[in-house]
C-alpha cells in the first residue's frame, strides 16, 4: 500500500477546502425534506449545462443516461449500434440490453477513439439507427467534428460517450456538444465523481424532457416508459461543489503534466493545439513499470467474442500504460501557466 502522501496513489478529485461548504449543503438537503427531485438536482444541472450551453438531466449512472438516449433514437431489436471496441463495457451493454446488434468499430492509434474512416465504412455497410463515440482517457475523439457531421448526414443518432471527459475541450466546444446527446459517468473514479452518478447533455429539448421522464418511471403523464434512475439529493449536493471545482482540476492536472511528467515522457499522448485534454488519464504509448495499468486490457469485441479484425484496438490494448497524475493540490502547486 502506497502512502498517503504518495502522488502514485489514486486519490478522488475531491478538495479538502470544499469539505465544510459540502456540509453546509447536506444539512439543506437535510432540512429541507426533500432528498430527491429537489432544488440540489437542479442546481447540478443548472451548472452542468450551463457550462456545455445544452439542456442537462441528472441521473442515477451513465447507464441510465445511455438507455434514455438509446430508447428515444427509437433503438429496439434488430437495430444496428455502432460502439468502439476500445471502451468499458458499459458502451456496448447499454445497446445489448435493448436487444440491439452492436458493431464495433476499430480506434486511431493516436488517440485510441474510434476514426472518421470507421464510422464511414460502417456507415455505408450496416446501416446503423445510432452510434457511440467514446472519448478515451481525458481528451476527445480527435475527428469528433467530422464524425458528427457524417452521422448527422447519414440520419445516424450519435452519443457521446463523455465518462471520461470531464473538462476537456476542442476550440471552445465540450464534450457531448458535437453529437445528439452526451453523457458522463460520476463513478468513483473519474475526473469529478459524487461516488455513483451520471449526466445526458443535449441541444435537443425534447430528449432533455424525455430524459427527466425516462428517470422516473414516466412521471407525470406515463408516456414514456422507463424506470427508477434518479439522483439523490445528497448525490447532486457533492455534484454541485464538484462541478464548481472542475475547470481548478483539470488546469491543475495540465499544469503538474506538463511540468513533471512531459520531460519524462516522451512517448505520451499528445493532443492537438486547439484541444484541452482534463486528463482524466496521463497516457503513454510504452509499457511502464511504474504506472496505475492500461485504461483497458481487453478491447470489448475481444471480450465478447465478436470475429472481426479490429488491429489498432488491439495494439493499442497491448502499447499502452497509464502513468498516476491524481489531483492533490495539497502536495504540489502547479506553477502559474
Ligand atoms: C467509457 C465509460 N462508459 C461508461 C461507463 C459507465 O459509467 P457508470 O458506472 O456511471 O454507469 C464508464 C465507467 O464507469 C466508462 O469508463
Amino acid at each position: 500500500m502506497l502512502p498517503p502522501s504518495d502522488p502514485a496513489r489514486f486519490a478522488i478529485g475531491f478538495d479538502a477546502r470544499d469539505r465544510s461548504r459540502l456540509h453546509a449543503l447536506w444539512d439543506e438537503v437535510i432540512d429541507s425534506q426533500q432528498w430527491s427531485e429537489g432544488a440540489l438536482t437542479r442546481r447540478f444541472e443548472e451548472l452542468w449545462g450551463a457550462r456545455h450551453d445544452t439542456g442537462a438531466v441528472a441521473f442515477g449512472s451513465w447507464a441510465g443516461g445511455a438507455l434514455a438516449a438509446l430508447t428515444f433514437a427509437g433503438v429496439g431489436p434488430g437495430d444496428v449500434v455502432l460502439c468502439p471496441s476500445n471502451t468499458f463495457m458499459a458502451t456496448p451493454l447499454a445497446a445489448l440490453h435493448l436487444g440491439a446488434d452492436v458493431v464495433f468499430l476499430d480506434c486511431g492509434r493516436d488517440d485510441l477513439c474510434a476514426t472518421l474512416a470507421e464510422f464511414e465504412r460502417a456507415i455505408g455497410q450496416h446501416r446503423p439507427k445510432a452510434a457511440f463515440l467514446v472519448h478515451i482517457g481525458g481528451h476527445l475523439a480527435f475527428e469528433v467534428e467530422a464524425i458528427a457531421k457524417v452521422c448527422q448526414e447519414a440520419g445516424v443518432f450519435l452519443i457521446e460517450d463523455c465518462a471520461h471527459a470531464h473538462g476537456a475541450s476542442l476550440g471552445g466546444g465540450h464534450p457531448g456538444t458535437w453529437g445528439d446527446a452526451g453523457i458522463y459517468s460520476f463513478y468513483a473514479t473519474k475526473t469529478v465523481s459524487t461516488g455513483e452518478g451520471g449526466m445526458l447533455v443535449s441541444r435537443h429539448q425534447d430528449l432533455i424532457a424525455f430524459a427527466a421522464a425516462f428517470r422516473n418511471y414516466g412521471k407525470p403523464d406515463h408516456e414514456v416508459q422507463g424506470l427508477n434512475f434518479r439522483m439523490s439529493e445528497f448525490t447532486a449536493a457533492l455534484g454541485v461543489v464538484q462541478a464548481e471545482r472542475l475547470d481548478e482540476i483539470v488546469a491543475w492536472k495540465n499544469a503538474v503534466a506538463r511540468r513533471d511528467l512531459d520531460p519524462v515522457y516522451a512517448s505520451r499522448l499528445q493532443v492537438p493545439d486547439a484541444m484541452v485534454s482534463g486528463l482524466y488519464k496521463y497516457i503513454v504509448f510504452d509499457r511502464l513499470d511504474r504506472s496505475t495499468g492500461r485504461v483497458y486490457d481487453q478491447p470489448c469485441h475481444r471480450l465478447l467474442g465478436h470475429h472481426v479484425d479490429l488491429p489498432n484496438s488491439d495494439w493499442v490494448a497491448e502499447h499502452h500504460s497509464c502513468v498516476p497524475l491524481y489531483y492533490r493540490p495539497q502536495l504540489s502547486a502547479p506553477s502559474p501557466a
